[in-house]
């Protein structure tokens, strides 16, 4: 869908690495990447994790649809196009952090699955993280914190995801958790402890000792 518009245009190589920077953090990039359909818990638990993260002494930053659709992305809409051009810049601000050394945590509905696959591919070099938090759709419409679902389902609201628009589940996500079954905490918890069993949170300069 999106087209390289010149041809006269030659990559740049920059001095100081990726790895030069991770040394100075002392902590490795990675992309935490939350799907799942509105009101699952992805903003609240990406920033629950980010506070985690922070007592750790991680640097980190968290991306939301809601905060970046006021910003960098507030000429976009709703449609399948839109959101296709939506994941994908994100995907490359989400690529030049991690490649800055940050762990970058995502909180976007991302309803397609070729469109987060997309962004997994951006970050070949780069663990991607997905993490999809699952939520029976009854259970989202009695939490409906907007009133969203509502409006959605009085036709107020076009193209609304699990209403009337599509959200494909990942197949094969790193995590999946349930939101109508687990606490906040208990998503935090096991986000962490597999971050620890991937090696995400290696500290660079114990590991070279
Ligand atoms: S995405 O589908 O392109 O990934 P994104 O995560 O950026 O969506 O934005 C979702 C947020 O936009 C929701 O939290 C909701 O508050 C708001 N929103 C407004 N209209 C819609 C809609 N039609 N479908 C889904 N979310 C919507």
């Amino acid at each position: 869908m999106s087209i390289q518009k010149t041809r006269h245009i030659k990559r740049h190589k920059t001095h100081i690495t990726r790895e030069d920077k991770e040394i100075l953090l002392n902590q490795k990039g990675a992309l935490i990447w939350f799907t799942g359909l509105p009101a699952s818990g992805k903003s609240t638990i990406a920033n629950s994790l980010e506070k985690e993260l922070y007592k750790q002494d991680y640097l980190t930053i968290v991306m939301d649809g809601d905060n970046i659709r006021h910003g960098l992305n507030k000429d976009l809409g709703f449609s399948q196009k839109d959101r296709y051009e939506n994941i994908r810049r994100i995907g490359e601000v989400a690529k030049l952090f991690v490649e800055t050394g940050i762990l970058t945590i995502t909180a976007f509905i991302s309803p397609y699955s070729a469109d987060r696959d997309n962004v997994r591919f951006m970050l070949k070099n780069s663990k991607f993280i997905e993490i999809y938090l699952k939520c029976p759709l009854s259970e989202l419409e009695k939490r409906d914190p907007k009133g969203f679902y509502k409006k959605a389902k009085d036709g107020l609201i076009k193209e609304f995801t699990g209403i009337s628009a599509p959200y494909e589940a990942p197949l094969n996500p790193e995590i999946v958790l349930d939101t109508s079954k687990l606490s906040q905490k208990e998503c935090v918890k096991t986000i962490l402890h597999y971050l620890n069993s991937v090696r995400v949170l290696d500290n660079l300069q114990n590991s070279a000792t």
